[in-house]
């Protein structure tokens, strides 16, 4: 199948090669899909010219076409919690996010929550996600069976908890071994699935049970680790207090062996040169959850300060701590977290941290994150006419880096028209 539309996705770093080199837009464009994969992009006459006349042609007006969003923090347990009122991040937990997550040992309840939280990815324009479940086993077979039927690309895992939390959310040093094995066994590279080894963070494990984690890590290949650090002030005092002898956060995590490139940890809002110094070294991650980091009053992000190190960063939206799912009102919000700190938030820069730069922090930049032939075909429909006011903004646009721009700051679920997961239409609202 064909698809023409204007076309625009990312293709590079704004900030290593240049704002100009860093995207590719084709006003008429033209992409071919052939089972799941991109088989051409560019501009409609080339690439069509170059088709069979049989070949059928799905026509867009007045639409844009990119890549699939990437979300690269976020927690499907949360999303009937988002908007609790009034706590920061330890109390938040206690008074609204234990309560919550406590359900999911019912697979049916834990298969409802899957199938709303999936469907709300696909309507904000996002097909792939690092997924926070819950302690309990069924929490992730439920979540994972649900995604496997979207054929979505997406990481998740079990939460390993044994401590500083009620007791029906924790596990033991044994139980955590034995059901992370199990659901790695039954999930983890099964079609377009991987398992992460997901510690909550450093405050609800004990050091043997990190221990376990690395342990996981170190017996199947090619495995995730997914984690908290840094987010609040209490909770980094907090860590001082349970890991006396480890130098600052991250290094609990370094000392347990944690820290790899297939790494990702939340927000890494208040770390010290060293710590950045060692995520870039180890070619570790970092989810920037600007909706999260502003709800919670957790603090600002330094991205430029972060790059600087040489630090891998994606965007993460952080439901239920986050206040939205969409990629789009994140980096609206990332915007403004930058312009608290005095810099800002180019476009071009901001679409590829919602792409091609999440892919890269996820180590699928050779399967997802652009349109790039031989890419798997996850890709939105976006509708700048959405609503009146966007139009109306639109329409006084002079560049393409304005119309993105606006895009962002007034975007959200309502300009997504479809989205498109493998090449298979998942979502429309047409
Ligand atoms: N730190 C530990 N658990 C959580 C969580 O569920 N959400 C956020 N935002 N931070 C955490
Ligand atoms: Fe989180």
């Amino acid at each position: 199948t064909a698809y023409r539309s204007a076309i625009l996705h990312s293709i590079g770093d704004p900030d290593k090669v240049g704002m100009e080199n860093s995207y590719e837009y084709f006003a008429d464009g033209a992409m071919i899909i052939e089972n799941g994969i991109v088989q051409g992009v560019g501009n409609a006459d080339e690439i069509l010219a170059n088709e069979s006349s049989d070949i059928t042609v799905k026509v867009y007006e007045n639409k844009l076409i990119t890549s699939g969003f990437i979300d690269t923090h976020v927690h499907y347990p949360q999303t009937g919690m988002i908007a609790s009122y009034g706590e920061q991040l330890l109390d938040w937990l206690n008074n609204y996010t234990f309560p919550a997550e406590g359900k999911f040992d019912d697979p049916e309840h834990a298969t409802k929550v899957a199938e709303i939280f999936l469907e709300e990815l696909m309507s904000n324009g996002t097909t792939t996600a690092l997924v926070f479940g819950t302690v309990h086993k069924a929490s992730v077979d439920s979540f994972f069976t649900q995604a496997e039927l979207r054929n979505l690309r997406i990481i998740c895992g079990k939460v390993m908890m044994d401590r500083n939390a009620p007791d029906f959310l924790t596990d033991t040093i044994e139980s955590c071994y034995e059901d992370s094995k199990e659901l790695i066994e039954r999930w983890h590279h099964k079609g377009r699935l991987h398992y992460a080894v997901t510690p909550r963070f450093a405050p609800t494990s004990t050091p043997e049970q990190l221990d376990v984690a690395a342990r996981l890590l170190n017996e199947y290949p090619d495995l995730y680790m997914h984690t908290h650090l840094s987010e609040n002030l209490k909770e980094i005092e907090w860590v001082k207090e349970l890991f006396p002898e480890r130098t600052n956060y991250l290094d609990v995590y370094d000392h347990h062996g944690l820290l790899s490139e297939r790494s990702v940890f939340a927000h890494g809002i208040h770390l010290c040169d060293s710590e950045c110094q060692r995520l870039a070294d180890t070619g570790s991650a970092v989810a920037f959850c600007p909706t999260s980091n502003l709800f919670l009053g957790s603090g600002l992000l330094d991205l430029p300060r972060l790059e600087k190190f040489g630090v891998n960063v994606g965007m993460g939206t952080d439901v239920g701590a986050g206040t939205c799912f969409s990629l789009l009102s994140t980096m609206n919000e990332a915007y403004k977290v930058m312009q608290l700190q005095g810099q800002a938030l180019s476009p071009f820069k901001s679409l590829y941290l919602a792409t091609l730069g999440g892919a890269n922090a996820l180590r699928l930049e050779d399967k997802i994150g652009n349109l790039a032939v031989g890419k798997e075909a996850d890709f939105v429909v976006l509708d700048l006419a959405a609503t009146p006011l966007l139009k109306f903004r639109m329409d006084n646009s002079t560049s393409l880096e304005e119309t993105l721009f606006a895009l962002m700051l007034m975007g959200d679920d309502r300009v997504v028209c479809e989205t498109y997961v493998y090449g298979e239409n998942r979502y429309s609202s047409l």
